[in-house]
């Protein structure tokens, strides 16, 4: 039987041929493959379609990283997926589940990024560069609360958003957005639901269970003690949560004058391992620290 080398040999134009066969074996890789081997002449010219094949990788191989093989007497080529590819679809899987499971009334949330985020005052900028940070903290094992709080409009639930998938970027990690007036109303409709999947054990598993959590727009929800001591149980069980709120920390938790929305027990919870990770997007002077 004929080798693919000589049947090559047959029809394509010879000087066309010579010139392909020079380049591969002129390839220091390839020099250094044959001498790995040990090939034969035989072996080498039967090899001739693979070791270009090696060299001029197809555009459908994108993703993957070619390797040559000795194998039943000739070369041959074969392809694994690049790490980066794996992660990729990895990351790409997990924003998909974020964006399905997340509780949020406002759909055009679920497609925000940091690269949809217009920073065009100072402000924005800065906020911007907060919620960077912040998400490269967490990728990288940081734990504790974070606060976002500022008046509507103001991209607090945007930025939150683009944190989570950001976050996802590292692989392995699971990453939930829920509007929190939301939650709780899913919750009290499936009191007389009885095919509400989200009953208030489920919501306490699903929100305790993800590595990092967006609770967007704190304080949005119908003030009961029910909300409250859902918000207070939520956070106990969890060690990173990202918080936002168009209320102020004074109108949040009170001051010696006046009760705030939550009580201090709910309040401290939320402000736990808090550090400098709050921004507020009013206070252009001091906005990485908020007074708590
Ligand atoms: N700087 C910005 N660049 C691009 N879109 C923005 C920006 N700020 C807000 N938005 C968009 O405006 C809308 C309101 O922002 P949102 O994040 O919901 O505000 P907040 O949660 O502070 O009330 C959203 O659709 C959001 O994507
Ligand atoms: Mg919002």
């Amino acid at each position: 039987m004929e080798s693919i080398g000589e049947v090559m040999d047959k029809i394509i134009d010879h000087d066309k041929y010579d010139a392909v066969v020079d380049s591969i074996m002129s390839n220091e890789e390839i020099q250094a493959f044959i001498a790995g081997n040990e090939m034969q002449e035989t072996e080498i010219r039967k090899s001739y379609p693979k070791f270009y094949e090696y060299l001029h990788p197809n555009k459908a191989f994108d993703g993957f990283t070619s390797k040559l093989i000795f194998h039943n007497g000739y070369a041959d080529v074969v392809y694994r997926e690049t790490e980066e590819a794996i992660k990729a679809k990895k990351t790409k899987a997990a924003i998909r589940k974020l964006k399905a499971g997340s509780l949020i009334l406002d759909e055009t949330i679920k497609d925000a990024t940091f690269d949809t985020f217009k920073a065009e005052t100072a402000e924005e900028s800065s906020a911007l560069k907060f919620a960077h940070d912040l998400a490269e903290f967490y990728k990288n094992g940081g734990k504790g609360n974070a606060f976002m709080s500022g008046p509507a409009g103001s991209g607090k639930s945007h930025l939150s958003m683009a944190i989570l998938k950001s976050y996802l970027e590292n692989g392995e990690k699971t990453a939930l957005f829920v509007s929190y007036s939301h939650v709780v109303r899913l919750i009290k409709d499936s009191f007389n639901n009885r095919d509400s999947m989200y009953t208030q054990n489920n919501m306490m598993s699903l929100l305790t269970s993800v590595d990092l959590l967006v609770i967007d727009d704190i304080g949005s929800e119908n003030n009961s003690d029910f909300s409250e001591e859902l918000l207070t149980d939520v956070l106990d069980g969890r060690m990173s949560t990202i918080i936002t709120t168009n209320l102020s920390s004074g109108e949040l938790r009170g001051s010696a004058t006046k009760n705030g929305r939550y009580a201090i027990r709910t309040a401290s919870r939320m402000f736990k391992s808090i550090g400098k990770k709050a921004f507020n997007f009013k206070d252009i002077a001091d906005k990485r620290v908020m007074p708590f």
